[in-house]
């Protein structure tokens, strides 16, 4: 297997109707859907994705927003998918974007940037497996 990245389209992507948009980007660039999921997060879904920013101030609006609608939760495949589909993706903000990212050609707004990126291979392996957080087989399952 070559490299897996987590790439969600969030509800604000959806309702905007980029589905295909973002799937023809990836498709194009070489990367191979290996899994594609369209589900409406629930809350506890939404907190355990974003668990690491728990505590901030706009993780309940993140949580709340992330589970008002229907997402598109995808795995592609190939060649640096974490690092270069983020480059893909673009920065955060999207007014700090490039024009020709997802989010430099579509968004103006942080809380609604339309898709999200695995930020590297450990954390969707962590976050897969976070069940398992703090067995002493963790570690190594996530860097396997
Ligand atoms: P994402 O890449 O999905 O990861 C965390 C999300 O929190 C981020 O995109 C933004 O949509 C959202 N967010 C909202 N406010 C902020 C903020 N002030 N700083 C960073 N992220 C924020």
């Amino acid at each position: 297997r070559e490299e897996l990245s987590f790439i969600m389209i969030k509800p604000d992507g959806v309702q905007r109707g980029l589905i295909s948009d973002i799937i023809a980007r990836f498709e194009r660039k070489g990367y191979k859907l290996v899994g594609i999921k369209v589900l409406v997060p629930t809350q506890a879904l939404a907190a355990k994705h974003y668990a690491e920013h728990d505590g901030k101030p706009f993780f309940p609006k993140l949580v709340n927003f992330l589970s008002s609608g229907p997402v598109v939760a995808m795995v592609w495949e190939g060649k640096s998918v974490v690092k270069y589909g983020r480059t893909m993706i673009g920065a955060t903000n999207p007014l700090a974007s490039s024009p020709g990212t997802i989010r430099g050609d579509y968004g103006i707004d942080t809380g609604r940037n339309i898709i999200h990126g695995s930020d590297s291979v450990e954390a969707l392996a962590a976050k897969h497996y976070a069940e398992h957080d703090g067995k002493p087989f963790f570690p190594k399952l996530v860097n396997f």
